[in-house]
């Protein structure tokens, strides 16, 4: 495969750490001296970048916060709305400090419904660090309890000003620093498989809008952005077991075997199976999805 053609199709892109697979195979065959080590791990690095998390004081944001910085990156910044951190932020800053790799949790308050503010804090992150790589937008609300024909407008309009408006707000904020400094960046939205099904119990025909509206926002940001190398994908959960959906269970708790019954693997899930899709989404190890939705659901869609 030497003609033009071809050495164009190589030249389009490499990775930072290549050779990798075949090509590290290849080289290493043609030069004995060379000591191949295995480098897969390599791509899921997150060394040295800087990102922010929405909804990051608990449940899914706090864990994609740690996770991130157990791959390494420089610091997260966590937004949410208590004036001061959780408990459990505190317990995890201070996990993340004896963690050893110079990586660090930081909080901000902010509300995602307010784009000056998010693009204020942003902007300052930029400023102080240099780079923004990562942005995972996780603040959401469920508001359950009435039916869709009976839905006040305020309560419709809350949840899709915090989890359609803030995720587009959040995604905005750090894209715009993504885009400053040049060197391209991931942007994880946290949808749902309600975004894609109905929800069977609570009525939150409202959540179900606005998660379906963050699946298209994707898709069209990431077609707007793929030139400057910033990759926008979704991640859609199934029922995952976080003060969200524990609020449910303590008012029904037999939804926890309804819910299970939902998918082949017969539970719900735990938030730290999000982290090995949040690292590669977040990673090079993932620069050729964009745009797509990733499906954790314990196989909920495949019934
Ligand atoms: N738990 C699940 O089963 C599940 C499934 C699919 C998707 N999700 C989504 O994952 C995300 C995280 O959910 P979770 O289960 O961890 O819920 P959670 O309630 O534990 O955490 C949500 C966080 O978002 C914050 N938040 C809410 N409104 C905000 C605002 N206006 N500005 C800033 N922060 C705000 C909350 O304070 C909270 O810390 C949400 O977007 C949720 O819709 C959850």
């Amino acid at each position: 495969m030497t003609s033009g053609v071809h050495q164009r199709a190589k030249i389009q892109s490499t990775s930072p750490i290549a050779p990798l697979g075949i090509e590290a195979a290849v080289e290493a065959k043609a030069n004995p001296s060379i000591q191949p080590r295995p480098k897969i791990f390599d791509e899921f690095a997150l060394t040295d970048r800087v990102a922010l998390v929405s909804g990051g004081n608990r449940g899914i944001g706090l864990e994609t916060a740690i996770t991130l910085c157990e791959a390494g990156a420089r610091v997260v910044y966590c937004f949410d709305l208590p004036e001061e951190p959780s408990e459990v932020f505190l317990a995890s800053q201070d996990f993340v400090r004896k963690l050893g790799n110079n990586s660090r949790l930081e909080y901000f308050r902010a509300d995602v419904r307010d784009q000056q503010l998010l693009w204020k804090k942003a902007e300052e992150i930029g400023d102080k660090e240099q780079r923004l790589d990562i942005c995972v937008a996780a603040a959401g609300i469920v508001r359950p309890g009435t039916g869709c024909l009976e839905s006040p407008e305020e309560a419709f309009k809350e949840v899709i000003d915090v989890n359609t408006n803030g995720v587009f707000f959040t995604a905005q904020a750090a894209g715009r620093q993504m885009a400053c400094f040049g060197r391209g960046g991931s942007i994880i939205m946290i949808a749902s498989a309600a975004g894609s099904v109905a929800v069977k119990g609570p009525e939150v025909t409202s959540y179900t809008s606005a998660k379906s509206a963050v699946l298209q926002m994707a898709r069209s940001m990431a077609c707007e952005l793929g030139c400057k190398k910033i990759r926008v994908n979704t991640l859609s959960p199934g029922y995952i077991h976080t003060q969200m959906t524990g609020a449910f269970l303590d008012m029904h708790p037999e939804l926890l075997d309804e819910w299970s019954r939902l998918n082949p693997l017969g539970r719900i899930g735990r938030p730290d199976e999000l982290r090995g899709v949040v690292t590669w989404l977040a990673s090079d190890a993932s620069t050729f999805c964009t745009g797509s939705d990733i499906i954790m659901d314990g196989g909920h869609h495949a019934w």
